[in-house]
């Protein structure tokens, strides 16, 4: 049933308003197959609206999207057959056990009584849950929650996951052992698509990233090529007086990048790393100014988040 072309996830120009809020202004993106795409945006972005379209829960205005090959709008039925969903609310039943939710997901998949409390035990086992395994899912702390929703999620064994931030609000011990379930996942062979707001989940998991804000893809590629965008290291300078650092953008001239009068600190962009460091320090030198510390620093997924939206991620919020 499974078609082979390389393109498992496909959006052309979709496009979605609620009344005149236009959330989705056109958005294009593609996963290959057995590959993770990582859709990052900060709240409000439209994340979770691609997510649901993508996976048939809601419909769009315009655009085109397919999975598999099978259009979401006139083929849900098999869209369906082929997807795993773990949404931001997913479908855990709180008063069943976690044993219970899984079993109960596996008939609804029409697989027979005995299929369905195999498949639990093995999900129970995968995502370290056993001993959580007959207490009502109520109980169940974050991080063991979201593995009972992923797991619920994979009952059918699904070829496309589609991943709506499933590590926010963990902890980050809890979030690498989700990275490890994901990272499982893929290794078997799944097409992912998953969206997060964390830099360094996306940098660690994705083979690409596609940056969306305010409903539009504002940049894309793997991390190194989103990195390079916002280009070269940068020498970070501080300095013990105001006088020596107003002496130091002085001299420094055209290569300071940005100064700071409260912190005392130059940043001098690095065209070529190793000369320009020299070069910077010999100016320096000759005007026999001193520096209090020095450091180089290599762009990061913030600063390229920071450069495209104008919005420093946040590592701490929780929902
Ligand atoms: N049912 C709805 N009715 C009206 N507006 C909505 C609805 N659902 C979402 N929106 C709006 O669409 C925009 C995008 O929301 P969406 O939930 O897709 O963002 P997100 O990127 O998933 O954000 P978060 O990181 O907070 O989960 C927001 O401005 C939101 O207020
Ligand atoms: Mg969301």
């Amino acid at each position: 049933m499974v078609k082979s072309s390389s393109i498992v996830i496909q959006a052309k120009g979709l496009k979605k308003s609620y009344g005149k809020n236009n959330v989705l202004k056109g958005i294009d993106l593609t996963v290959e197959r057995g590959t993770m795409l990582a859709l990052l945006g900060p709240n409000g972005a439209g994340k979770t609206t691609t997510v649901r379209i993508l996976s048939t829960l809601l419909g769009y205005d315009t655009g085109k999207v397919t999975v598999e090959g099978f259009d979401v709008k006139t083929e849900a039925d098999k869209v369906r057959s082929v997807i795993g969903l773990t949404g931001q609310s997913a479908a855990v039943d709180e008063l069943l056990t976690g044993r219970e939710n899984l079993v109960m997901m596996g008939r609804l998949y029409r697989l027979t009584s005995a299929s369905a409390k195999a498949r639990a035990q093995e999900l129970l086992e995968e995502f370290d849950l056993v001993d959580a395994a007959e207490r009502p899912a109520k109980t169940y702390s974050g991080g063991m929650r979201r593995r009972l929703d992923l797991a619920v999620s994979l009952i059918a064994t699904p070829p496309v996951i589609f991943l709506d931030e499933p590590t926010t609000g963990l902890d980050p011990r809890s979030r690498i052992s989700m990275w490890e379930i994901i990272e499982r996942l893929k290794a078997n062979g799944a097409t992912i698509l998953l969206t997060t707001q964390y830099l360094e989940e996306a940098d660690q998991l994705a083979d690409k990233i596609v940056v969306i804000d305010g409903g539009k893809v504002i940049a894309e590629g793997t991390a190194k090529d989103l990195k390079s965008k916002v280009g070269k290291d940068r020498l970070e300078l501080t300095f013990a007086t105001t006088k020596s650092y107003k002496q130091a953008v002085n001299v420094l001239g055209k290569t300071v990048q940005e100064s700071n009068d409260e912190e005392k600190t130059v940043s001098v962009v690095l065209k070529d790393t190793n000369a320009d460091v020299r070069k910077t320090l010999d100016t320096l030198q000759k005007e026999s100014l001193k520096f209090e510390a020095m450091a180089v620093h290599k762009p990061t997924l913030d600063d390229v988040f920071l450069a495209l939206t104008g919005k420093q991620t946040k590592e701490t919020e929780t929902k």
